[in-house]
């Protein structure tokens, strides 16, 4: 039965709602992991050529694995082995069992694609249905998603978690900004989801046709797909009224749901270690890190049956941490950095959260910024082109250009230019941001 208390803001869910496994002890979730461990190492061996050559090639056989640290032996995988094997060779089933297929776009090249069973569609759906839970969600919500419909794996991994919650699904997609506030006001959602650079552009939106964004229904926002920092989390929380919780999930692994911030702690995010296995490894070395340790993040699904994943590489940088609303289940901290988006700038590495967090905390500086990066006689340029708020005076332009110069050079060690631009001047996104626009030389080597 719902009672008002349920309700609440930012309440944990009642216990007696948890799935059984949200409710393990770690030594319970360790069994049933290395059952489900080893019956994935030996599907995969079985029912994927590439696998099987790998493993052989790493001189292991899934007999090997008796215990979960027996995995550290087993090889990686990467983006590169999708790829190589596109479109369905990664696939485990024969395919009339494969009843959906996703990609991912990639920047390059090929996209990767994924596919699921019957029985993967509804695991997602499970683990979808238990990070909404977990975001403050209940039964009866009426939920706006506003994640992308189609190959991605944001809009349909979120609608049918959402209906398994037995929540009543608004299917948006991105796009079109201003029906999105209009469907918000006239059909007072409790939960949005959506990736926090397209709420920025929703709540701007709200602004712009006189609404107060604060006044609408909203009460809870489910973030995700991209980065963002606590700074962030306070601008959109403050802006909208609302609790953000981080959602963290990879196509390759299964898409969102993968892990997922409670909301009474909002302290990093509880892996869903029932169905996906953590590791995090150096990622020059490939050596498995202890928790706490700051590495790359590596997954082996424990469930999925049309493709199974073996160490899968996610290149997202974060650290393994004990669990705490769900005392059984590992947490990840907030990705703030992946791999393929670090800035190397005259030997110094640079994320691009890193620059939100300085621009966030600048008065006069909107959320809205990119990073240019050229070619200045031999060496790279980066420039970074934030807008200015609305309300910021022009004089105060220049000078919070200068404080954030200087912000960047004290916390990251590096020189970047900083231009303030107008309110509106940059592209919007409307689903993945794509902060960095990368204008540099290329040198034939
Ligand atoms: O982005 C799945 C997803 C959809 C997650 C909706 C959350 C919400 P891909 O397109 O395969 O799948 O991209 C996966 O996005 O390896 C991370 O680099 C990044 N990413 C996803 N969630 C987060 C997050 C979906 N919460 C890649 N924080 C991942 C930081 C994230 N990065």
């Amino acid at each position: 039965m719902t009672t008002t208390a349920d309700r609440r803001v930012g309440a944990a869910p009642e216990p007696d709602t948890l799935d059984p496994e949200e409710r393990m002890g770690v030594d319970e979730l360790r069994v049933l992991q290395l059952e489900r461990l080893r019956w994935t190492l030996r599907h995969a061996y079985e029912n994927v050529p590439h696998h099987r050559r790998a493993f052989d090639a790493a001189g292991v056989h899934p007999d090997d694995c008796r215990e979960l640290a027996d995995l550290a032996r087993f090889p990686t995988t990467g983006k590169a082995d999708l790829r190589d094997n596109y479109p369905f060779g990664m696939f485990a089933v024969p395919q009339e069992q494969v009843r959906r297929v996703h990609a991912s776009s990639g920047t390059t090249g090929k996209p990767t694609v994924v596919g699921y069973t019957e029985k993967d569609i509804d695991t997602w759906a499970t683990v979808m249905a238990r990070s909404i839970r977990a975001a403050g969600g209940r039964t009866g919500d009426r939920l706006h998603n506003a994640y992308g419909y189609g190959l991605f794996t944001g809009g349909l991994g979120a609608h049918y978690g959402a209906e398994k919650l037995g929540c009543t699904v608004i299917p948006v997609s991105g796009g079109m900004t201003p029906r999105q506030v209009q469907l918000i006001a006239d059909f007072r959602p409790r939960i949005i989801m959506v990736t926090p650079s397209y709420m920025l552009t929703v709540i701007d939106e709200f602004e712009k046709q006189g609404l107060d964004p604060r006044a609408s229904s909203l009460e809870i926002g489910i973030f995700g797909a991209e980065p963002w920092t606590e700074q962030m989390r306070r601008e959109v929380e403050d802006r909208l009224d609302i609790e953000a919780v981080d959602i963290y999930g990879l196509s390759e692994v299964m898409g969102p749901g993968v892990s997922q911030e409670c909301v009474e702690t909002k302290d990093g995010l509880h892996v869903w270690e029932d169905h996906f296995y953590p590791e995090v490894i150096d990622p020059l070395t490939g050596e498995v890190l202890p928790d706490g340790e700051l590495g790359e993040l590596v997954f082996t699904s424990l469930t999925k049956e049309a493709m199974p994943v073996v160490r899968y590489r996610t290149r997202d940088l974060t650290r393994l941490l004990p669990g705490t609303a769900r005392p059984g289940m590992r947490r990840m901290e907030k990705v703030t950095g992946r791999t393929d988006d670090m800035i190397i700038l005259r030997g110094v590495n640079l994320f691009p959260t890193q620059v939100e967090e300085v621009v966030l905390r600048t008065p006069g500086l909107s959320p809205h910024f990119r990073l240019v990066l050229t070619t200045r006689g031999r060496l790279d340029h980066l420039a970074v082109e934030v807008e200015a708020r609305p309300d910021c005076p022009s004089e105060r332009r220049d000078p919070a250009a200068r404080e954030v110069e200087r912000a960047v050079k004290d916390t990251v060690g590096t020189s970047v230019e900083v231009v303030v631009v107008a309110p509106e001047s940059l592209p919007r996104s409307v689903g993945k941001l794509q902060r960095i626009s990368d204008r540099r030389e290329r040198t034939g080597a």
